[in-house]
């Protein structure tokens, strides 16, 4: 079963519509007409989400989703979509001030109902091993060394696959002028951005909080902005606020970042931990790698944080992986099979192969690549003790 929902809404016909829709989709529903019998159903059932009108007969709304935040147990919290029939924006600062975590305006299509649905309960699935440790806070770079080797597919499917791991990851979406991570997870343009995050008065994660958008995978993701002159607004000393506070709250934050060495990307790579370097075996690439190698070297990074990754490794390119290690006289520490079918039809259909097809070749390699990456930063997690800062 696909988990319980409470529905509260005082309107028969909508009551009749959502216990259909949600039938369908496998939830178990439980009706509320008014706000004292939410509550009560709320504590008797242990909903895995509400589903809650904002204008009831005798209480209101806000005050039944206000009451349930107030009464929750500490480190409890049941996903609440509020539902109402008006679109102004000030109703839908209020729903999330009384505590909602969206808000959708009637009439709604079912499918994106479910999809938001979705999406709060991987994000709030209890059982997380987040709850009552702290988090990881690694930031792990991954950077193009040439355009269209695969970075964001990897960045994308290898935080899906960490998720999968019970890891909290959020992925940013670093290519700021042309960033394409909504096409990836089929995001519309009118989603929160980085913008959002860098124009507020300050960047602190209950912001950032308000603006990643949680896939149906649980990975939140901070999306780049909708157009590209939008992206001037976000400076180097903006990212790094942003990357310190996401590391408090999530195990990996995935930077997916472009071949440019600017400003931007060179902080980006200073506060990674670890450097994912995504190439393919031909020789521009090669050139692109050693020139990277070189300035990592002028930085004086540890030899660890950089690390190769070879995408399409079994594609043939006329240059074995043998050569290309010999070419930059290091070893590249993980690859990633080419499987071009399922890597293409993905991105086309905006459902990462990590999410349906976890068990095809390509899925495996990924999901190889990631259980290595988090098994490095394992010990780590062993060593953390609940409470304790890092
Ligand atoms: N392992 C793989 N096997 C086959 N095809 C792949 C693989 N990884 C990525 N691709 C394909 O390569 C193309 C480029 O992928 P992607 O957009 O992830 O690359 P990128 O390096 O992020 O590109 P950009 O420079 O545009 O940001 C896509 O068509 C994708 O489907
Ligand atoms: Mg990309």
């Amino acid at each position: 079963m696909a988990g319980k929902v409470l529905v509260v809404d005082d309107d028969a016909s909508v009551q009749r519509l959502l216990q259909q829709t949600l039938r369908q989709e496998g939830y178990e529903v439980v009706i509320a007409t008014e706000g004292t019998e939410a509550f009560r159903l709320w504590q008797q059932e242990a909903p895995s989400l509400i589903l809650l009108d904002a204008v009831l007969q005798g209480t209101d709304g806000h005050d039944v989703a206000i009451r349930i935040r107030a009464a929750e147990a500490a480190g409890s919290h049941v996903p609440i979509i509020m539902l109402t029939a008006d679109r102004d924006v000030q109703q839908k600062v209020r729903a999330l001030r009384a505590g909602a975590d969206d808000y959708l305006v009637k009439p709604f299509h079912p499918a994106e109902l479910l999809a938001r649905m979705k999406s709060l309960i991987a994000r709030f699935a209890p059982g997380d091993t987040l709850v009552g440790r702290p988090p990881m806070g690694r930031i792990h770079a991954y950077y193009g060394a040439k355009g269209g080797v695969g970075t964001t597919t990897i960045a994308i499917n290898t935080a899906i696959a960490l998720r999968s791991l019970e890891r909290r990851v959020c992925v940013v979406d670093g290519n700021l002028q042309f960033g394409d991570h909504r096409v990836f997870m089929d995001l519309p343009l009118d989603r929160k951005s980085i913008v959002d995050a860098v124009t507020a008065p300050s960047i602190d994660p209950d912001l950032l909080r308000s603006i990643v958008q949680t896939h149906e995978s649980g990975v939140d993701l901070l999306l780049a902005p909708p157009s590209p002159e939008a992206a001037d607004h976000v400076t180097a000393a903006h990212m790094h606020q942003v990357l310190a506070s996401l590391a408090t709250m999530y195990d990996y934050v995935i930077v997916d970042i472009d071949k440019r060495l600017d400003d931007l990307n060179l902080m980006v790579l200073d506060i990674a931990e670890t450097i994912f370097a995504v190439m393919t075996a031909d020789l521009s690439c090669l050139k692109n790698v050693r020139l990277l190698l070189e300035t990592i070297g002028h930085l004086g990074y540890q030899s660890g944080k950089l690390k190769l990754v070879l995408n399409r490794s079994n594609a043939y390119t006329g240059v074995s992986i043998k050569s290309a290690e010999g070419a930059l006289r290091r070893p590249i520490e993980h690859q990633i099979v080419n499987e071009y079918r399922g890597a293409i039809s993905a991105l086309n259909t905006g459902a990462p192969f990590m999410t349906g097809k976890a068990d095809s070749v390509l899925g495996r390699s990924v999901m190889d690549f990631a259980k290595a990456l988090d098994r490095e930063q394992g010990h780590t997690v062993a060593q953390l003790q609940p409470g304790t800062a890092r």
